[in-house]
């Protein structure tokens, strides 16, 4: 970036998109500031989410006339599509821009191309500026673009010796209600919360969130279901508290692809050890959270069942992040995928 009005520029944009505001989802949240050619701030905006503006275009109605020779300071590549709204490339050459700096380039193959745009329009482009700041403020939106896939977090709850239930199938509880109440928040942040029919047919899990009083939170998560059983009609999960999907399919690719059609970018995978299993031999597995109960069962099914492994040499490799105390319990948090955003803790 030339100037220090630029730079200023983009830090006062990668705010604006950092700042408080409405959950964009399924879009990034994104900021834009418009300079003028003396260096002065005539027009901000930032984009509210689907159906709303582009932060480009909030900034250049508030430039008006003034946009004309100014440079656009936006912390994502304009896109050159047209979706709900109009491509942005088109906006900002209508403006008479001459100048666009942004932070990161579109991960999104569908929306990317619009610097390219611009540039063979004559105006002149900077491109991935700021782009790691710009990702941290997306990092879930910018991995599910970059791999066209939701990002997958397993958790699960074991005992000290890695059983997820007893001999009987019981699981209730394992962890604390220190930790449990963390899942509900997880839960409330993800898009999908996936299970196999096994975990429906033993546990009747419900999978809403919910918060310490009982009470739904306002945001649920799409509860799948995967697996060739029907789910038995008296099943909680297909009570109309939260939308579900049930997927009558082996098929992990499969899924992942069809969540990913409906904008779910972050996926929680609770199944129990057989659909663990078979998302880890898919390598679909990006983030482990596990929550670590004081107790002991010596029997009983483990944390993950059986993906062909025979030589440690096929073991898979995590990257440990966390490591704490959440009431009695221990929590870890680690990565499967070097390209994951960190699961922070005390984000949840
Ligand atoms: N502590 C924890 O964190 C935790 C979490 C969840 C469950 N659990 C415990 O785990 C036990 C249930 O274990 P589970 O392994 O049966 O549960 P699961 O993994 O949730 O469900 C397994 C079922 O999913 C279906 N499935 C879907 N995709 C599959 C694939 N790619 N490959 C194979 N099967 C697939 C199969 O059923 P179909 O025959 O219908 O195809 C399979 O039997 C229960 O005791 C429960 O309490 C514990």
């Amino acid at each position: 970036m030339a100037s220090t009005a630029e730079r200023d520029a983009m830090t006062r944009a990668l705010s604006l998109a950092a700042g408080p505001g409405p959950d964009t989802h399924p879009n990034p949240r994104v900021g834009a500031v418009i300079l003028d050619p003396t260096g002065s701030i005539v027009g901000s905006g930032v984009h509210r989410g689907p159906g709303h503006p582009h932060a480009e275009v909030v900034a250049l109605s508030q430039a008006g006339s003034e946009a004309r020779g100014a440079t656009a300071v936006v912390t994502l590549e304009p896109c050159h599509h047209t979706g709900r709204t109009g491509p942005c490339t088109d906006a900002l050459l209508a403006a008479g821009i001459e100048r666009v700096i942004y932070a990161q380039s579109d991960p999104n193959p569908v929306a990317t191309g619009g610097g390219m745009a611009l540039a063979a329009a004559g105006v002149t482009v900077e491109a991935d500026v700021r782009a790691d700041e710009a990702r941290a403020i997306n990092p879930i939106w910018t991995f599910a673009m970059e791999h066209q896939r939701p990002l997958v977090t397993w958790k699960f709850a074991s005992t000290v010796d890695g059983r997820v239930a007893a001999p009987d199938g019981s699981s209730r509880w394992i962890s604390g209600p220190a930790s449990r109440a963390e899942v509900h928040r997880l839960r409330r942040n993800a898009d999908a919360v996936m299970v196999g029919t096994g975990t429906v047919v033993v546990d009747d899990a419900w999978l809403t969130a919910r918060d310490e009083s009982g009470a739904l939170f306002d945001r649920q998560p799409l509860r799948v279901v995967v697996g060739h059983r029907a789910v038995p009609q008296t099943a909680r999960v297909l009570d109309p508290a939260a939308e579900t999907l049930v997927m009558r399919t082996h098929d992990v690719t499969d899924v992942l692809e069809t969540l990913f059609a409906r904008d779910v970018h972050h996926a929680l995978l609770e199944g129990g050890p057989t659909l663990a299993a078979a998302f880890l031999e898919v390598d679909a597995i990006d983030r482990v959270i596990g929550y670590v109960g004081p107790r002991l069962l010596g029997d009983g099914p483990s944390l993950v069942g059986s993906w062909g492994v025979h030589t440690m040499g096929q073991a898979r490799q995590l990257r440990f992040d966390e490591v704490g105390l959440v009431g009695d319990d221990i929590c870890w948090t680690a990565r499967l995928t070097a390209a994951a955003p960190p699961l922070i803790r005390k984000d949840l």
